[in-house]
């Protein structure tokens, strides 16, 4: 039997019509925050990623599916390829290409799959689901103000509270700025150069090349070590200082509650001050529902022009999780089965439902070869409100049997009286 590959999965009926619940309240709190939608590739070249997201990621060290491509064209051949392990790096690819500056801010999201090589485990996918959204452009238009990190948590908490998800811990840090950072990696090199001996291989290559990633460490045995490193809040310069306090008075007037933390460094190299995660207990120890934080040097990185920018990624698969209602809660059942009875039938039924979806209810129906215990099992099954009787003489009449299912009722109903009567709640 061919399985799904390991780390994949189908998204069955009815599981789908919670994602589709989830997808449309978001695309309805992002409409009201002015976002916009951005779709790009799910591959992009593998240089995007190792020197946006950073060579000494997990993510770029180990977690990417690469491929080298082998298209016929010169130009194509031998191009590294890599299918998307997060979207920011490709959004910001896409701003450069399409001088999006010229917009002044952008507000953008997006909703969709990316592609880690991690274990499986609960809440942990090798192809997962995301819903982003990132705010970019020149500084002149706004894009560095603290106010933007306000807006996006917020935004944050009104569409978990929206979704219904309690028990949310909102994680807050600001990392500082590259220079902050210059100042932090020197007190982290001198404070490992006595312990790295005793550190894994990983954290002993990252004292060197970029020590803030010894945070990204998941072994047990590091982590005493680790523990007693300086801390980046001691070496916030003013400015940095200045604008974590003003994202965080911003957010105690709109009443958006949030722990500091400041071990959260976040496992990308782009982030530069603000950086965040939403967490949820229903977890388990993949509990990091969302992450997200400033990038104002990602652009410039990527050869555009200085754009500071923030953003956001949710894991869906990991909200869904989270949520208490039920796929069949939110799934919209069949009004009407219609059940075609005799030889001929099937296209009186194909008529009568064509007229009653024309009035935007969810029809579905039977076979005129099936006995009508059949048909109302069938409309039983898959929980519909009505079932319409579709014979011989109901055609002739004009008039047909519609039985609401819950109380028995049953009426004869002209066919002009159909659609307004079973529209009735
Ligand atoms: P990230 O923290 O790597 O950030 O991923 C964001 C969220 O995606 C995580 O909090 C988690 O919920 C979900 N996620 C990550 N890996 C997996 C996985 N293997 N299986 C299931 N869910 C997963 C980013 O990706 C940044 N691009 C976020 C961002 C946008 N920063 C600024 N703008």
């Amino acid at each position: 039997m061919i399985k799904a590959p390991r780390g994949t999965r189908d998204l069955l009926p009815p599981d789908t019509a919670l994602w589709n619940f989830v997808e449309a309240a978001v695309r309805d709190v992002f409409r009201a925050y002015n976002f916009q939608e951005i779709r790009t590739p799910i591959f992009e070249s593998t240089e995007l990623f190792a020197r946006g997201v950073g060579e000494e990621t997990d993510i770029v060290a180990k977690e990417m599916f690469t491929w080298e491509d082998r298209g016929r064209a010169e130009s194509d051949k031998g191009q590294s390829l890599t299918l998307r392990p997060e979207n920011t790096a490709g959004v910001v690819r896409a701003y450069i290409e399409h001088k999006l500056w010229d917009r002044g801010l952008n507000k953008l999201f997006y909703i969709g799959p990316q592609f880690r090589r991690e274990r499986p485990q609960k809440g942990r996918f090798r192809q997962f689901y995301q819903i982003g959204a990132e705010v970019i452009g020149p500084a002149s238009a706004g894009s560095e103000s603290p106010a933007r990190d306000a807006e996006i948590l917020e935004l944050l908490a009104t569409l978990l509270d929206r979704l219904g998800i309690a028990g949310w811990t909102l994680e807050l840090n600001s990392i500082g700025t590259p220079e902050d950072r210059v100042k932090f990696n020197d007190a982290l090199r001198q404070a490992l150069e006595p312990v790295t001996a005793q550190m894994c291989s990983d954290c002993q290559r990252r004292a060197i090349t970029n020590p803030l990633r010894v945070f990204d460490c998941k072994v047990p045995e590091d982590q005493p070590i680790i523990e007693k490193l300086p801390r980046i809040s001691q070496f916030l310069g003013e400015s940095s200082r200045a604008h974590f306090a003003e994202v965080q008075e911003i957010l105690k007037t709109v009443g958006v509650p949030f722990t500091l933390n400041d071990r959260l460094v976040r496992g990308l190299d782009y982030y530069t001050r603000t950086a965040f995660e939403f967490t949820h207990g229903a977890l388990g120890a993949q509990n990091a529902i969302l992450g997200g934080g400033r990038y104002d040097g990602l652009s410039e990185a990527l050869g555009g022009p200085a754009a500071p920018g923030i953003g956001f990624a949710i894991g869906e698969d990991r909200l869904v999780m989270s949520m208490t209602e039920s796929a069949d809660s939110v799934a919209r059942k069949p009004d009407v089965y219609i059940a075609p009875l005799g030889a001929g039938m099937n296209r009186e039924a194909a008529r009568l439902a064509r007229e009653l979806r024309r009035h935007d209810l969810v029809v579905d129906l039977g076979d005129e070869s099936f006995r009508l215990k059949k048909s109302f099992e069938a409309a039983d099954k898959m929980g519909a409100r009505y079932i319409l009787i579709v014979g011989e003489n109901e055609v002739k009449a004009g008039a047909f049997a519609l039985k609401h299912l819950a109380s028995g009722e049953q009426n004869t109903i002209a066919r002009g009286e159909l659609a307004h009567r079973i529209l009735q709640p």
